[in-house]
Formats: C-alpha cells, structure tokens, sequence
C-alpha cells in the first residue's frame, strides 16, 4: 500500500501535552538564544535592547505563540493548507494562506544558514572532545580545556575554522545529515524523542555553568550590561533587531509552530502552554547572557564582537575551569543537541508541505528540502573565505557590510519574520473566525479581550512601525 503520510493521515501526532511542549521548547530554545542572542545584545549595547527584547517577547511573542499553534491546531495541516482551512472556514478570501508559504519559506532559509553556525558547534564539540580524550589518557579527567594555549590561541581558533571550506562544509554536511535523519524519522518516533532526551540534559547543563561563570567570571559587569538600559543607544535599527530577534527565538513566523500546532490533540489547553514556551526560551536566553558576559569582561574582549563571540568566550571559560575540558565536551555537545531540536522544527515546515503537496513519502521530502537548504548554506560557509568579499545586498545601507551569512540572517530576522508575524495578526485578529479562535484558544473572556486587542492591534501596529523606521531610512539614505 502506498502510504500518503500527509501530515494529517500519515502522522500520529505528540502522545500527550508534555511531548508537545518539550518539542515546542525544543524548537524554541537553540542558536538563537546561546548564539544569536548574546551576540546581537553584545552589539547593540547590552541593557537596551535587552529590554525592549524582554517587551516585545512579553506583548507581542506570547500572543502570537498562541496564534499561530491556534492556527496549526484548527487548520490540521501543513502551515500553508491550516491557514487555507482556516480562511475558508471563516468565509475569508484563501489568499491568506500565503502567509503560511511566506513563512514555510522563512524557516527554509534560516535553515540554510542555521545548520553552517551548528556546524562551528560540533567543531568544537570534537576540539573539546579531543581534549578531554587526552585529559583522560594522561590521567589527569579533571583538566582545563585547551590546556597549554594562550587566550589568543584559543580566541584565534575561530578563525582558522573560518579559514577552513572544506571544514566548514563538511562541519555543516554533519548537522544537517542529522537534521534530516530525525525529521525523516517522523514527528513521534523521530521529533518527539529528540526532545524528550535532550532538552532537559540541556536544562541542567546550562544552570550549572551559569553558576559557575557567576562565581568565576566578572559577574557585576556582566549584569551592568545586560540590565542597565543605556536609551542612547535605542535606534530604530536596534528595535528592529531587537523585534526580529523575539520572533527568531521563539520560532514565530518561520513555520515550525503552525505545523507543529497541527500535531496537537484537541483536548490540550493551549494558552498555559503557549505562556510555558516563552518563558522557557526568555529564561535560556538572559541565563545564556549571563553565562557568556561575565566571561566576556572578565578576559576583556569585545562584548561587540560579533557572530564569534561565544565560540570565542566558552573556550577560554573551558580552559580556565577545573575539568574544563570535560564541561566544555559535554556542554557544547547540548548546544548542538538545543540546535537540533529547534532545525528539526525548521525542516519539519517546508518538509511537511512538500508531503501534503506532493504525497511522497516522508523521507524522500526531508531529504530533498534538506539537501537545497544545504546548498544554500554552502554559499553561507564560502562567504567567510573564498568569497569573503561578496555583500549579496551590499547596494542596501542596512546591508552594506554584511556576509552572506549575516545577510541572510539579518534580511529573515529584520524583513521576513516581521512580516509574517504582521499577516498572523492581521489574519488571527480581524480575519479567522471570532469564535472559532476563542474556542481554540480556551482563554476566559477577559483574557480573551486583552489577548485580542495585542494580536488584533498592537502586534501589527509595532511591527509596521518597526519596518517603517528600521527599514526605510536605510533604503532611502
Ligand atoms: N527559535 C530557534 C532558536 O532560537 C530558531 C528557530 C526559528 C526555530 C524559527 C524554528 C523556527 O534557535
């Protein structure tokens, strides 16, 4: 028999709340929060935009959380076919559903670049690893990491991978295998069990080196920065950051929770755990802050150094530590587990609307989306030797510095994302059907009212604003 695994017939669903919400976390918590977070905190001058971060989550991410598992969940299918269903169902133009291909398409090229940053992690999970085999062998299991090297030599070792295509490459070839394979594994035997071992490993690991970089490291400066709002440096483009960065770590408008809404029962109260998902991925993102800025200022580098830093910071923790070199092994091996979990959900959206679309079989779909987002990246690895000179949109101001890479990420996090978080709220807050979405929501009347008025005005009001600000200037200028 030829099976049709569409995401409705061929899919059993999560086997209960808890499965679904450790997928959910799972999707959520990842590069963005250890990697891209820190880094674009560290850019823009710390406080600030952790603060104006922290309100965007609380008054435009948590009520979109809840919209868009509301939409997958109602509409039952791929993101684009929920959103489909749902227009329908409400008597409302099915154009809508493009909102859903603007999305799968998002979460299809931040995959792309996604999986080349997971790949400088398992570099140094193997740096690591080696070294805690030689720590080891020599008897010594409670060894620094990199022992023997300078701060420098430890530092420079981010840019010898740079240097290195083919390493990069194979690096990214790794992750992205590993992507496929779970994704093709389907969402109960292969998504699900992902996040129920990972996850709470993850948990434990990061409290642990949190403490320790709060005992070792220069701590007080560190919450200086990350707590101390410094208005001068709020620009339009650091709101602009600051909303694309809410929407990227909690895996809004990128596909992954529209689909991911889809494999939930009926009887799951949604609101509660759309709450659980972003507190869960703010508390990682502050807990990563404070686990890298301490470190930061305490070896003095450059809080604004870019998309290197933490793999520049955790090294030279790892080799000052007492058995560094195993903490540092395990703990980038949970970093790559925390980017697993949420490139899956990535995958996982564009992977499940080629099924639905086509009707071939799982595998073959997550392998195909997988092997082009591949590609792309490839062109991402390249931008940082052969064709380190190449600014894909160097003719746009915003954009004029930027690698391919960062282009990517800066054009998905500051231009695509937004936008489709605006069509969310546009279509959750004026066009699906009012009690439809209540029913789905299971939020009191009161609550409602609120939860309505953010999604229905603020949501599209910010974010215009935001795109409006951030954006035209540097078109214009
Ligand atoms: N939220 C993930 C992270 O922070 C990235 C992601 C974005 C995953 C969009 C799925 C969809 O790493």
């Amino acid at each position: 028999m030829v099976s049709t695994a569409g995401t409705q017939s061929g899919e059993q669903g999560w086997s209960s709340r808890s499965a679904f919400i450790l997928a959910a976390v799972g999707a959520a918590v990842g590069l963005g929060n250890i990697w891209r977070f820190p880094t674009l905190a560290g850019e823009s001058g710390g406080g600030a935009f952790v603060l104006v971060y922290i309100g965007f989550v609380v008054l435009l991410g948590l009520p979109l959380v809840l919209s868009e598992i509301m939409l997958g969940r109602a509409g039952g299918e791929d993101a684009i076919g929920s959103v489909e269903n749902v227009a329908r169902e409400s008597g409302v133009s099915t154009r809508w559903k493009g909102l859903g291909a603007l999305q799968i398409t998002s979460g299809f090229l931040i995959l792309s670049f996604y999986s080349v940053v997971a790949g400088w992690v398992i570099n140094y999970v193997y740096l690591a690893g080696g070294d805690f085999l030689g720590a080891v062998m020599s008897g010594d299991v409670f060894a620094g990491a990199f022992a023997g090297e300078t701060q420098d030599q430890i530092t420079g070792r981010m840019g010898d991978l740079f240097a290195d295509p083919t390493r990069l490459i194979i690096l990214h070839a790794i992750f992205m295998a590993a992507t496929i394979w779970i994704v093709a594994s389907g969402v109960h035997d292969g998504i699900e069990k992902a996040a129920t071992w990972l996850m709470p490993a993850f948990f434990v690991l990061l409290v642990i080196i949190t403490i320790y970089g709060a005992l070792t490291g220069n701590f007080g400066e560190a919450v200086a920065f990350l707590f101390t709002p410094d208005f001068s440096k709020l620009s339009p483009v650091v709101l602009n950051e600051a909303l694309g960065q809410a929407l990227f770590s909690l895996s809004l408008a990128a596909g992954g929770l529209l689909t991911y809404g889809a494999y939930v029962s009926k009887d799951v109260n949604l609101a509660p755990t759309a709450g659980m998902i972003a507190m869960a991925d703010t508390t990682v993102a502050i807990l990563a802050g404070l686990m890298i800025f301490p470190i930061v200022f305490a070896v003095g580098l450059d809080p604004a150094g870019g998309p290197a830093l933490i793999f520049q910071t955790l090294p030279v923790a790892f080799n000052e530590m007492p058995a560094g070199a195993l903490v540092g092994f395990v703990f980038f091996i949970l970093i790559f587990f925390a980017a697993l979990t949420s490139s899956i959900s990535l995958l996982e959206g564009p992977t499940a609307w080629v099924i639905d679309k086509t009707g071939w079989a799982r595998k073959k779909a997550a392998i195909v989306v997988g092997l082009v987002a591949f590609a792309i990246g490839v062109t991402c690895a390249l931008g940082y030797n052969v064709w380190s000179e190449v600014r894909p949109l160097g003719f746009w101001n915003i954009f004029a510095e930027t690698d391919i890479l960062d282009t990517l990420d800066g054009f998905t996090g500051k231009i695509m994302l937004p936008l489709g978080a605006l069509l969310v709220a546009l279509f959750v807050g004026w066009r699906a059907d009012a009690n439809m979405v209540k029913a789905q929501t299971g939020l009191s009347d009161g609550m409602f009212l609120v939860w309505r008025f953010l999604v229905a005005w603020a949501a599209p009001i910010a974010v215009s604003l935001v795109l409006l600000f951030g954006l035209v200037p540097g078109l214009l200028g």
